[in-house]
């Protein structure tokens, strides 16, 4: 014996930024999605790339500057692409690490 399930959607799946009852929405039906337990190069074609730029203290008419570096994003996938539990390569919890430095000698606040 079978059962049937039967879906009905009153809209395409998906996401909206602002609310679907807002004067103005917009619905994406595409999603980038990354495991970052498994990925071991952020050189490689994952779908996105990490950024470096900066923006002078003068330019952000603030104290501080920011600095995007790519030494800021760091990966920490699991040792084995089997595995879906456990301590990262460099230790703690896997993943992606996204690191704001405290050293902001030069007016620049280094981010991921
Ligand atoms: C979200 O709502 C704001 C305010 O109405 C509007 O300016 C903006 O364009 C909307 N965003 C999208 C993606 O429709
Ligand atoms: C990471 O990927 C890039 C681009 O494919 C490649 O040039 C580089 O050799 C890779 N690094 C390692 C450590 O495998």
């Amino acid at each position: 014996m079978y059962d049937m399930i039967v879906v009905v959607a009153k809209c395409a799946c998906g996401y909206s930024v602002n609310a679907t009852s807002a004067s103005a929405f917009s619905v994406f039906t595409d999603l980038l999605e990354t495991d970052f337990l498994h990925v071991y190069n952020l050189s490689s074609d994952i779908g996105w790339q990490r950024q470096e730029y900066n923006v002078t203290p003068q330019v952000a008419r603030g104290t501080y500057g920011k600095k995007a570096e790519l030494r800021n994003v760091v990966a920490n996938p699991l040792n084995s692409s089997y595995d879906y539990a456990g301590s990262g390569a460099l230790g703690g919890d896997p993943g992606l690490q996204l690191w704001v430095r405290g050293d902001s000698s030069d007016g620049m606040v280094e981010w991921a």
